[in-house]
C-alpha cells in the first residue's frame, strides 16, 4: 500500500525534471486502465476525481477503490486528489476519505461559475492550505481563470466552469501576482492559466503562442523556480480519436488539444502536474462505438469495457513515457502523511521566495 502525497511526489519529479499526468477517475475501469498502464511503465501516479466524480461514483466507493487498487498494484506510489475543490468542506471531506491531496480553486467562488477576487481566492486557499497540512495532505491552489483565448469562455464540465466572457488578464495568470499567491497560501503546487480549457473544444486550430501563452509558464517559472505548476485542460484531443468517434456515429466537430510537445516544453519550465481527463473519455467512447456498430448484436458490458481499458491504458502508458514518469515508481521511497504534517510544523516544506522576489 504506497499512498503518496502530492507533494512529495511533485518534490521527486523536480528533482528528477519529469512530470506526472493527473488522471481523472469515475469507475472501476478507469481505475484499472491507469495502475496497469502505471504497473507497465514503472510509473507513480496520480488519480483524481472531482466533484462530479464523487457523487457519480459515491466518496466511500472511490476511497475503497482506491484502497483496492493500491493492494493490487503495491508497488506504485498513488497520489489521490480533489480535482478542483470548490470549498473548504470538499476539500475536509476528501481528506476524510483518504485523499492524500486537495485543490482547492478559489479561482472561482463556491458556485463553481463566478469568477472570485484576488483577496477572496488568497483567503480561502491559505485556509485550506493551513487546515490540510496539519494532517500532511497537500494543497494545489489556482491562479487566474481557465480558458480559451481565441473566445474569452471557459468550458463547463458538470457545472464547472467560468460563466460569461473573460478578460485577457483573468485568462493569463500574472506572474508577479503569482509570487505573491504562492508566498501567501503556501500551497504546494499552483495551477495556471495560459489559454487552456477544459473538455474537447480547447482550440479551432494547432495552438500557437498566440491561444497557448506557454510564455506565462516560462515568466512563473523564472520568478517561482521552486513551485511546482500545474497544467489543467491538458488534453491532446488525437486527431486518431476524433476520427475513431466519428468513424463510428460520433459528431465531434474538428478541434485541437494542447500538443503533447507543448506539454513537454512545459515540463522543462516547472510543468509538474498535467491534467488530463478529455483524453481518457475519449479513448474510451471511441471503443465503446466502434464495438456497438460492429456488433450490433452485443449486449455483455464487459465487451464494451475491456477493449476501453486497453485503449485507455494505451493513451495513459504513452503520457507516462511523454512525461519522462516512466521508471521513477520504484525509487520513491514515501513519506508517510504524519511525517508531512511535521515537515510542515517545522517549516521545511515552505515556499522558497523566488529570487526575483528577494532581488
Ligand atoms: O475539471 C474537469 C474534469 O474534466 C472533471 O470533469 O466535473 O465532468 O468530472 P467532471
Ligand atoms: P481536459 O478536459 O483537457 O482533459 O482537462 C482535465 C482537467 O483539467 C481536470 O482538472
Ligand atoms: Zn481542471
Amino acid at each position: 500500500m504506497a499512498r503518496i502525497t502530492l507533494r512529495q511526489l511533485l518534490d521527486h519529479a523536480a528533482e528528477y525534471s519529469y512530470g506526472v499526468p493527473a488522471f481523472n477517475i469515475n469507475n472501476m475501469e478507469q481505475g484499472i486502465a491507469i495502475m496497469e498502464a502505471a504497473r507497465d511503465c514503472e510509473a507513480p501516479v496520480i488519480i483524481q476525481a472531482s466533484r462530479g466524480a464523487r457523487n457519480y461514483a459515491h466518496d466511500i466507493m472511490l476511497a475503497r477503490m482506491i484502497d483496492a487498487l493500491c493492494d493490487i498494484y503495491p508497488e506504485i506510489p498513488v497520489c489521490m486528489h480533489q480535482d478542483h475543490g470548490n470549498n473548504e468542506a470538499t476539500c475536509m471531506t476528501a481528506i476524510r476519505h483518504g485523499f492524500t491531496s486537495v485543490m482547492m480553486d478559489g479561482s472561482l467562488e463556491a458556485d463553481a461559475k463566478s469568477p472570485a477576487s484576488y483577496d477572496y481566492n488568497v483567503e480561502i486557499t491559505e485556509r485550506v492550505a493551513r487546515m490540510a497540512h496539519w494532517v500532511g495532505a497537500s494543497v494545489e491552489g489556482e491562479l487566474g481563470v481557465l480558458g480559451s483565448l481565441e473566445t474569452g469562455e471557459s468550458e463547463a464540465e458538470d457545472g464547472h466552469g467560468a460563466e460569461g466572457t473573460l478578460s485577457q488578464e483573468q485568462l493569463l495568470t500574472d506572474p508577479d501576482q503569482a509570487v505573491d499567491f504562492v508566498l501567501r497560501t503556501k500551497v504546494d503546487a499552483l495551477a495556471i492559466a495560459c489559454g487552456t480549457s477544459h473538455g474537447a473544444n480547447k482550440f479551432s486550430r494547432k495552438p500557437d503562442g498566440d491561444i497557448l501563452a506557454m510564455s506565462v509558464i516560462e515568466d512563473i517559472h523564472q520568478k517561482l523556480p521552486n513551485t511546482h505548476l500545474v497544467m489543467h485542460g491538458s488534453s491532446s484531443v488525437p486527431q486518431e480519436l476524433q476520427d475513431i468517434i466519428n468513424a463510428f456515429g460520433g459528431e465531434m466537430p474538428q478541434t485541437f488539444g494542447v500538443p503533447v510537445e507543448e506539454i513537454v516544453r512545459g515540463i522543462k519550465h516547472g510543468v509538474r502536474k498535467i491534467n488530463i481527463d478529455t483524453d481518457c473519455r475519449m479513448a474510451m467512447t471511441g471503443q465503446f462505438r466502434k464495438i456497438a456498430s460492429e456488433n450490433p448484436t452485443e449486449f455483455d458490458p464487459r465487451k464494451f469495457l475491456k477493449p476501453s481499458m486497453d485503449a485507455m491504458r494505451e493513451l495513459c502508458r504513452d503520457r507516462f513515457d511523454a512525461f519522462g514518469t516512466s521508471g521513477n515508481a520504484s525509487k520513491i521511497r514515501v513519506v508517510p502523511m504524519d511525517e508531512m504534517a511535521d515537515r510542515y510544523v517545522e517549516g521545511l516544506l515552505d515556499p522558497v521566495p523566488s529570487t526575483a522576489r528577494a532581488a
